[in-house]
């Protein structure tokens, strides 16, 4: 894959307790996990200075979600220079989880991802489609348009960005898309990304692969040339997580 350094994100979402967290923090401490790999942890923003207290170093923490400003009567929030100044580096933005249920469009997506960036922030960035979009034959067209915002949004900070490619049909359903699936699409974004970004950068970014992710399946995913880490959801609360992320030893 280039040279690209694999990236695997676990993303919790709203699940984990003081107990559990504590669990999962000593199973992964434990490994042992592939030092070539960077491991990304997303974490409920309540729990990210604990987890921040607890972690090694070789595990890197991100928040699960972010408003676009600094500070200010936004109640219920949270700012990516909180986030940065609880010692945590990473953002995941635009899960689709926050585009459907909260109504996330891909401008405020990428409002979101300028401001995290700009506050110093590396950033996963989350595109996907919906079965709907994905039988109608819109995949491309629906992972573009979510794109493109993110372009300018970006800007010359594509260094501290990872794109997260996740079908929506596939995010907590058991249905994996196959690698021949994924590997389609991320080898159309990252060619669309020549002629909309820069060779340089269509190059360089990861891609990661999200949706039912498994240890039983990462192996034959991360093999594909286009695919450069994963985003994981339910297997991240588990001790299979260690094995997803040791998936191209
Ligand atoms: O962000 C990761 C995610 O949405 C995938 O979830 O449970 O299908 O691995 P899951």
């Amino acid at each position: 894959n280039m040279g690209r350094k694999f990236v695997v994100g676990g993303n919790w979402k709203m699940n984990g307790d003081k107990n559990t967290i504590h669990e999962i923090i000593t199973t992964l401490s434990n490994g042992p996990l592939d030092p070539n790999v960077e491991v990304v942890i997303g974490i409920p923003a309540i729990y990210l200075a604990y987890v921040q207290s607890i972690v090694p170093d070789n595990l890197k923490v991100a928040a699960q979600n972010c408003w676009k400003v600094e500070k200010g009567a936004f109640t219920g929030e949270i700012s990516p220079a909180m986030i940065k100044d609880v010692g945590s580096e990473w953002v995941i933005l635009g899960h689709s989880e926050r585009r459907t249920i909260f109504k996330e469009t891909d401008e405020l997506v990428a409002e979101k991802v300028a401001h995290a960036l700009a506050t110093g922030l590396k950033v996963i960035a989350c595109i996907g489609e919906t079965l709907e979009e994905r039988e109608a034959g819109k995949t491309e067209e629906v992972v573009f348009r979510q794109t493109l915002p993110l372009i300018a949004a970006i800007g010359d900070n594509w260094d501290r960005v990872v794109l997260a490619y996740e079908p929506v049909w596939a995010i907590g359903t058991g249905k994996t898309a196959s690698p021949a699936q994924a590997q389609e699409v991320h080898a159309a974004l990252r060619n669309w990304l020549v002629s909309n970004a820069s060779p340089a950068v269509a190059e360089a970014v990861r891609i990661q692969y999200g949706g039912s992710v498994t240890a039983a399946n990462a192996k034959e995913l991360a093999a594909c040339p286009d695919i450069d880490g994963f985003l994981v959801g339910g297997a991240s609360l588990k001790p299979e997580f260690v094995d997803i992320v040791n998936a191209t030893m």
